[in-house]
């Protein structure tokens, strides 16, 4: 093997090796530094409401906890997780697939209304926080 070719397949790894710890530590970090969106009316409904109903898996302000995940992730970008997914996996609750904490079950007593709100408090959540 020729020199160059050995030095490419080492930078391969090392880019290999840092997206993955860079994956890897992403929810930690994100655990830290949430940043709250700057707050509306309707973004504290949607807080009070999160609160109420997600926030003991999903974390106070989304950050996730050891029972749920963080929502401050690109799995969870609106080009992956769309807004339909949080009324789906509200309603229907959500198999483990993306994760180790175990399935979600369906949530008690939260409406449409309510979930309109959630989301606009977790997409502003994700913006303040740089994910798009
Ligand atoms: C009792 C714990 C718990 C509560 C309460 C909870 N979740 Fe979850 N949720 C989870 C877990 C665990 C997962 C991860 C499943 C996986 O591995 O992908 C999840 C995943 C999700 C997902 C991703 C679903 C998918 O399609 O991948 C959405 C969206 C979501 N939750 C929204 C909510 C919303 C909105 C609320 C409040 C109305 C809420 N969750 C309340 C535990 C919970």
């Amino acid at each position: 093997m020729n020199i160059k070719k050995r030095v490419g397949i080492a930078i391969a790894a090392i880019a290999l090796v840092g997206a993955a710890s860079a994956l890897a530590i992403l929810p930690a970090a994100a655990e830290k530094t949430v940043v709250e969106p700057k707050m509306t009316g309707p973004l504290m409904l949607g807080k009070s409401a999160f609160t109420r109903y997600c926030a003991e898996c999903h974390g106070p302000v989304g950050q996730g906890t050891d029972k749920g995940p963080t929502f401050i992730h690109r799995v969870y970008h609106p080009g992956h997780h769309g807004d339909g997914s949080f009324y789906l996996a509200a309603k229907k609750g959500a198999r483990a697939h993306h994760w180790k904490f175990g399935d979600m079950k369906p949530v008690k007593g939260v409406t449409d209304a309510q979930l309109e709100k959630i989301v606009m408090y977790v997409r502003a959540l994700q913006k303040a926080n740089g994910l798009f």
